[in-house]
């Protein structure tokens, strides 16, 4: 059974599709399948395939229903898009024409309590996206007050992280934490609502555990860097992101990708030997933002931010770690 999908609002949809300008023949990879709004839209707008990344079972068994109307045309891998080259490379595809992401998480984990991203349900605390790894229970109940700290303040940029970090570990003493409502009760206790705050005080500890427990950063910097070896010159990136820490990753990626090599320089020799070309051509200097119709109509949509960029004939960058010697 495949769970509901219809209160999932596609975020930046005409302008995602518009940056990645599908043609008749492409291979599109939509690496955050979700329910599917990206696919099905490329599908509609062009003769192409496109291959559907989720980590989540439940996107991939909303994606096979998908793929039943599209024969041929859609298929659904169930992994980490930071893995796209190397899924994409055990089914036989070595390049393709565009790659969106939409990172973040969607709707239908939102609002099924037994997924526990959300203090405004009661609900186990996982926060996995995916079948794997640790929960955000497990993190709350083993980590030492330190790393929790480092945690929430880092990913949540909440400045009352010590606190936290401090309460969480004085409550654990006397109960595991494994509610969702246990959790945002201890922030609540400690963090004060601001004046004029319409946010709960628990959102900035919630938003830090389940970039932790998903290592969202860690994959968005994996999978730009495999989209980036994946596209075929010309190809189109076309990324989605709904926090800063997020935007700043993308921003700083393709700033790097396509900016012009340092000019030679006669006191530094080293630096024109290590010049690399542009690897990307960005779409539009600024980030593409959602109309006010659509923020008006899709709250979530807000706080998003679409960055987008071509493929040029330049060799990838090395991936980290992978420097030539
Ligand atoms: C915001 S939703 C995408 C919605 C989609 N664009 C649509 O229109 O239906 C994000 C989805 O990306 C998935 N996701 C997040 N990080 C992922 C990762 N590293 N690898 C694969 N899927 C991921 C989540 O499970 C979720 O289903």
């Amino acid at each position: 059974m495949t769970a509901p999908d219809a209160r999932h609002i596609s975020v930046l949809l005409n302008e995602v599709v518009d940056a990645l300008s599908p043609r008749d023949g492409g291979v599109y990879v939509d690496g955050t399948f979700g329910v599917g709004g990206y696919s099905r839209a490329l599908l509609e707008s062009a003769d192409c395939r496109v291959w559907g990344i989720d980590r989540d079972p439940a996107a991939i068994a909303r994606g096979r229903q998908l793929a039943l109307a599209y024969p041929g045309r859609l298929e659904v891998i169930e992994g980490r898009f930071g893995d796209m080259d190397a899924l994409l490379a055990e089914r036989g595809v070595e390049s393709v024409d565009g790659v969106a992401l939409d990172v973040g998480v969607s709707s239908p984990q939102i609002d099924e309590p037994e997924r526990g991203f959300s203090f405004r349900f009661d609900g186990p605390l996982d926060m996995r996206m995916g079948r794997d790894g640790p929960t955000a229970a497990d993190v709350v109940n083993t980590a030492d007050e330190g790393e929790l700290a480092d945690i929430v303040y880092h990913y949540g940029e909440e400045r009352m992280a010590r606190r936290v970090a401090r309460a969480i570990v004085a409550a654990r003493k006397s109960a595991p934490i494994e509610r969702t409502r246990q959790l945002a009760e201890i922030v609540r206790s400690v963090v004060p609502k601001g004046k004029g705050d319409a946010i709960d005080p628990a959102t900035r500890t919630f938003q830090a555990l389940r970039i932790h427990v998903n290592d969202e950063l860690g994959e968005l910097r994996r999978g730009l860097a495999a989209a980036e070896s994946l596209l075929k010159p010309g190809g189109r990136l076309a990324v989605v992101s709904f926090h800063s820490l997020e935007d700043r990753e993308v921003k700083t990626f393709l700033k790097e990708r396509s900016s012009p090599p340092p000019s030679p320089s006669r006191h530094a020799p080293s630096l024109a030997a290590d010049a690399r070309s542009p690897s990307f051509r960005l779409l539009s200097r600024k980030p593409i933002l959602p109309t006010e119709a659509e923020s008006h109509s899709n709250p979530r949509a807000r706080s998003a931010r679409l960055r987008a960029a071509e493929r040029t004939t330049a060799p990838a960058f090395p991936a980290p770690g992978k420097e030539a010697a």
